[in-house]
């Protein structure tokens, strides 16, 4: 077997881990438990830089887990444990005269034997197709409610109750189809910021999707991407503030916005998203300014007069006369008609010849 003379043994010993170039290949070089091993730097599962991984046992093996995503390979044998074997390739290391010498060839070569989980793969494919594939018929609306009641605990959300509003006057004026999304009722991991380690590791569909089958995150992806014309984000105010909920799921749509940043791939195309902010406290136009910013960024088009706000002001402590205070406002309800009026003229204007509009980038 031929080997490559790749650095001294001292200095591995002192730095304990480096990347050298065999045969055009950047490999890592680790020195742990008195050995030195060798594997391909590139993880096989996005391509995280192993040589930045944490050393540690696992299981009576030495391993490396990769800093991108966590999947840990043995240094001895360069297989993963988690969640399916896969393995990155393994080159065989030894020292000669106070030098680590290392295979030009490795001695067993990785594979990627996991797939995207089912799930994950489904959203793929039909976020890809989106598209293409809108069908004709009726305009389809989706509300998105952030609040976070009690289950089985009955009480008036504001934002809730103006969102089933607005919903109702779509279908009912408009003829639309609604969906409606309450993200309390779905089971959604925060963001791991997998993107602070490297842009390239906040992928779509995003790495918990793709890695945890009971992250429900999937289906705020499906029914954005590939179902609604015409979104409507309700959110109380919490501190002057959106709502937690509604924070964790912009934060995981980051892995939809990352897609145009990295790879100019714009899954929300010809869409329109508007806002209803509710609270007994003032801030709507804070949160309304954060929400158009995320929005847009997403590649929503916005309506002039994007949003609707409930607020009774700083002094309005009496909590359980809100909903009542919101549902007497007659001049609430004509704004709550005007957001839901521009947002399908607007969506009706993008869909009606989309290849006709002129094309925007970011
Ligand atoms: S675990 Fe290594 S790139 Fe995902």
């Amino acid at each position: 077997m031929e080997y490559a003379d790749v650095i001294s043994l001292a200095e591995l010993k002192e730095k304990t881990r480096a990347v050298v170039q065999v045969n055009k290949r950047a490999v890592a070089l680790f020195w742990a438990n008195e050995n030195a091993f060798a594997l391909s730097n590139v993880c096989i599962h996005e391509g995280g830089p192993l040589i930045q991984g944490q050393v540690h046992e696992k299981d009576g093996q030495t391993v490396v887990q990769c800093p991108w995503h966590g999947f840990e390979f043995s240094l001895k044998t360069g297989k993963t444990f988690t969640p399916v074997p896969d393995s990155v390739d393994v080159y065989d290391a030894k020292i000669e005269n106070k030098r680590v010498l290392v295979s030009v060839q490795p001695v067993s070569r990785g594979k990627r034997l996991s797939k995207m989980n089912p799930t994950a793969q489904a959203l793929l494919e039909k976020c890809e197709a989106a598209h293409a594939d809108r069908p004709k018929g009726p305009l389809r609306v989706l509300g998105i409610s952030s609040t976070n009641l009690t289950p089985g605990l009955p009480r008036t959300s504001t934002s809730e109750k103006a969102l089933e509003w607005a919903l109702q006057l779509a279908r009912e004026k408009y003829g639309a189809d609604t969906r409606v999304l309450k993200l309390r009722e779905l089971n959604i991991r925060p963001c791991e910021g997998f993107y602070s380690r490297d842009a390239a590791a906040c992928t779509f569909p995003c790495s918990l999707t793709q890695m945890d089958e009971t992250d429900e995150m999937h289906k705020v992806y499906e029914n954005m991407i590939a179902w609604a014309d015409v979104v409507l984000v309700a959110s109380p105010i919490r501190w002057g503030n959106a709502s937690s909920l509604l924070y964790k799921m912009i934060e995981r749509l980051n892995a939809v916005q990352n897609q145009i940043t990295l790879q100019k791939k714009y899954y929300i195309q010809n869409k329109v998203a508007g806002f209803i902010i509710t609270g007994g406290q003032d801030n709507v136009q804070k949160i309304a300014g954060e929400l158009m910013m995320f929005f847009t960024e997403l590649g929503f088009a916005l309506p002039k007069f994007s949003f609707v706000g409930w607020s009774r002001g700083w002094y309005q402590e009496d909590m359980p006369s809100n909903p009542q205070a919101m549902e007497s406002s007659m001049d609430f309800k004509e704004d709550l008609e005007k957001l839901v009026n521009n947002c399908t003229v607007l969506a009706k204007l993008v869909m009606k010849n989309p290849e006709e509009l002129p094309k925007m980038e970011r």
